[in-house]
């Protein structure tokens, strides 16, 4: 009896006609497919210029190669196992032997049948293949150009955010406890709202921040569907006064999500939450290879310090030598894991990826960005709205974590009775239009 109120319901997957699932897989990730084949066509040039008839001969076979995925992909073939040799090769295919063994009447796993997030990051996965296949292209990023663009169309926007952080740390010394609070909870926002801005929703087009980010926080307010924001800041002010000598090493870990506007609002909330004494190490997570078009790498993340650093702007340029400071001195530090660009839910992580999950286990706070994080924290599944946010997670608790997600797939859990109800009818796309975010924490010390 109790094992069927514990069992997950169903992955999100395209068998459900109709479904933003079904959507992605027959229009997005076809268009997603076609730009990179673009892009490495476009620098077909460069690869001779770079490394010569070898450089021209592995564009051609890397394009033939996505050329048929896309064509699998679009006929709804089978899912075939990686043949590169990587690090994450094995864990790979094992994963697609557990979907094997998932499916009905013996059905091989493919593209339209299988679950959504499984053959979403499986076709990321492919496309480097395609370059590990083929050195000397092997290290080469086909995201890089819009992740690139999608910085500097933001210009203005970090202009006026960093210029609004060096005038916080100015003044941080003559703070209340109040303000110290209120300004927290502005620039979670910023980077929640941060995420609005990412690449894969819109097939690669133009997703940039154009408005002043802090300006936009008050008309945004009402977008909010849960907003547990100040249990985060008491839990991170709890965290202080714990230490056995009364002041504690607390640690925040920023599990990132798009490169652009979103990682400098990430970065933003990571040297304010230094500068104001909250935290006094921030450990971020990104990405080991491209993946879902706009996400950080390590590349990205220390390209990012380095440009605001050369900015001709004073305050981006402060912003960009301290952030640049604090990696120097092990303040922050990046670190990737092969777990994070794994199909797998995150409920599997202690198990599947043991070394990442106790790491994370010495976090005083987890922050998961983005929405392919909240879809691995939930499993991807078509959960009731009411269900909460601690039996969605089925387990995963390693320390407490919130994730800040503006809504870009259909999975939400933790709503009030009636609430998806009455945005259904308001706004019907509200699950899938980007304009709706959470703030959705979950702490495994909690008292029951
Ligand atoms: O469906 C939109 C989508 O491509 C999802 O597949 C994915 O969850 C999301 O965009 C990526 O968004 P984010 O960058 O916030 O994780
Ligand atoms: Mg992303």
């Amino acid at each position: 009896m109790e094992a069927e109120g514990l069992l997950a319901p169903l992955s999100l997957s395209a068998k459900f006609e109709g479904s933003f699932a079904y959507l992605t897989v027959r229009d997005r990730l076809p268009t997603i497919l076609t730009k990179v084949i673009d892009t490495l066509h476009r620098n077909k040039d460069n690869f001779f210029k770079e490394y010569g008839e070898e450089g021209t001969q592995a564009e051609k076979t890397a394009i033939s190669f996505l050329s048929k995925l896309r064509n699998e992909l679009q006929t709804d073939k089978p899912v075939l196992a990686l043949i590169d040799n990587a690090e994450d090769t094995e864990a790979w295919n094992e994963y697609m032997q557990r979907q094997q063994d998932l499916m009905e009447d013996g059905n091989p796993v493919s593209w339209f049948k299988s679950p959504w997030l499984y053959v979403e990051c499986y076709m990321y996965r492919k496309i480097q293949e395609a370059l590990y296949m083929n050195p000397p292209m092997d290290k080469f990023d086909v995201f890089k150009e819009g992740k690139t663009q999608s910085y500097f169309e933001s210009q203005q926007a970090i202009k006026s955010l960093c210029t609004y952080l060096q005038e916080l740390i100015t003044n941080m010394e003559n703070m209340t406890a109040i303000q110290l609070r209120d300004n927290f909870l502005k620039l979670l926002q910023v980077s929640l709202w941060g995420n609005k801005c990412d690449l894969s929703i819109s097939a690669g087009q133009d997703n940039s921040q154009k408005s002043s980010p802090i300006d936009s926080l008050p008309d945004l307010q009402r977008f909010i569907l849960v907003d547990d924001s100040s249990i985060v800041w008491s839990t991170l002010a709890a965290a202080q006064g714990s230490g056995s000598s009364g002041m504690k090493h607390t640690r925040v870990d920023i599990v990132l999500d798009n490169a652009g506007f979103e990682l400098v609002t990430d970065l933003v909330l990571a040297d304010f939450l230094v500068s104001a004494g909250l935290a006094k190490q921030i450990r971020f997570h990104g990405k080991s290879i491209p993946w879902f078009v706009s996400d950080v790498t390590k590349q990205d993340f220390e390209w990012t310090i380095m440009q605001t650093m050369a900015a001709n702007h004073k305050w981006m340029s402060a912003s960009g030598v301290q952030w640049k400071h604090f990696v120097k001195e092990g303040t922050w530090s990046y670190h990737d894991h092969s777990f994070w660009t794994l199909p797998h839910e995150f409920c599997d992580m202690a198990v599947d990826a043991a070394d990442l999950y106790s790491t994370l286990q010495g976090s005083d706070m987890i922050l998961f960005k983005g929405d392919l994080n909240y879809r691995k924290l939930t499993g991807d599944r078509k959960w009731e709205h009411t269900v909460p946010f601690d039996q969605a997670l089925r387990g995963f608790q390693p320390a407490p974590l919130c994730s800040l997600r503006t809504l870009k797939a259909d999975v939400q859990v933790g709503l009030q009775p009636g609430q998806a109800e009455k945005l259904s009818s308001q706004d019907p796309d509200w699950m899938t239009n980007g304009k709706y975010a959470v703030v959705q924490f979950s702490n495994p010390h909690r008292e029951q």
